[in-house]
């Protein structure tokens, strides 16, 4: 693995596991996290040994922060992660904006590039399934803006060949760390935390939408195997492979918590919420060999193993 290591986003969710995750495979590795703490949060890390750089993605003068010993691996996965923030401007100066100062800085440089997309691209679509290929109609401006993220990178790949650019369209990730971001925490953290504090777990009527639920594990390591891939480039889906209901999240967490709980049915108000994600997996495993380990139980046993299922919620 490459020695200088950028991550943005990295008190995040899924950067701080990451971070983690290189710290324990690669201890030499020098890691730079760039957040602005707008979600992140401190806590989440606790024994992270790198250098943490406090600065917006898109006002950083990168050339000084690195001067002529640019990173060697860059994961970029800052980015407003509430999607039901609406305003489009809002969205766009902060995920693309930022994106295109970052990608302007690395243009020409030697390094591998990964970047967070979302299936929150596919939009409100019929499918059964969600292909890399598919017609992309986002529903929310956060989909929209990740969208226009992935066309910078492909005129970016088109304009710097030799460099490995690699987009995850990341699904419904859950799992430890995920505390901070609340309302927009995985499902499986909310509904866990809403069990865990005596509460009526309440749900969309009726409960029967699908998601690809995907554990943290999982997309460490997707993401780790497309920054090594030599042929990691272009979009690809990043999903547990198997969509499951909103109801058999609550059957799970029953067993993991040893609770018997039954949901609270409610209208949605959302005319974006998508009734069924599930991430085809062929092109991923074709260009980085990923496989997921985790099944929905196994997910959640092992969050709940981990101490961080139903901690720090908010009452
Ligand atoms: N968690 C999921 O289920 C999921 C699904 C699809 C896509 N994604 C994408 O994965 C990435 C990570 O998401 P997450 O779940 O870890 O969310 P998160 O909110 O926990 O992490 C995002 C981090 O980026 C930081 N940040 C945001 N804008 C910034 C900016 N302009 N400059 C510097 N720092 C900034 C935040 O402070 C936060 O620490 C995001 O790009 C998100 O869109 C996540």
């Amino acid at each position: 693995m490459a020695r200088d290591i950028l991550i943005t986003g990295g008190a995040g969710f899924i950067g701080s596991n990451l971070a983690l995750e290189i710290q324990r495979r690669e201890p030499g590795a020098e890691i730079v996290i760039v957040d602005d703490f707008r979600s992140g949060s401190f806590p989440n890390l606790e024994g992270f040994r790198g250098d943490l750089v406090t600065a917006e993605v898109g006002l950083l003068d990168w050339h000084r922060l690195f001067g002529d010993r640019p990173p060697e691996m860059v994961f970029h996965l800052a980015s407003i992660t509430d999607t039901t923030v609406t305003d489009t401007a809002t969205q766009m100066l902060a995920n693309v904006e930022g994106w295109r100062r970052l990608l302007a800085f690395l243009a020409g440089k030697s390094l591998h590039l990964v970047y967070a997309s979302s299936a929150a691209v596919y939009g409100v679509t019929s499918s059964p399934q969600n292909r890399v290929g598919d017609p992309e109609r986002p529903a929310n401006a956060y989909g929209f803006s990740k969208l226009q993220m992935e066309h910078l990178a492909r005129r970016f790949s088109g304009e710097n060949p030799k460099i490995p650019v690699a987009g995850l369209r990341y699904f419904n990730v859950y799992g430890p760390r995920e505390s901070h971001k609340k309302k927009s925490a995985s499902m499986i953290g909310q509904l866990a935390c809403q069990i865990r504090s005596g509460k009526t777990p309440r749900l969309f009527v009726d409960g029967s939408q699908r998601r690809d639920f995907v554990y943290i594990a999982d997309v460490v390591d997707a993401t780790l195997a497309a920054a090594l891939a030599p042929k990691g480039n272009g979009v690809f889906n990043v999903g547990s492979g198997h969509s499951r209901s909103f109801n058999e999240v609550i059957s799970c967490l029953n067993v993991a918590l040893g609770t018997q709980a039954k949901p609270d049915y409610f209208p949605c108000p959302y005319r974006f919420f998508q009734p069924h994600t599930e991430a085809d997996l062929s092109a991923t495993k074709d260009a980085f060999g990923y496989l997921p380990r985790f099944s929905l139980e196994k997910g959640v046993y092992a969050y709940r193993e981990s101490g961080w299922l139903g901690r720090d919620c908010e009452q």
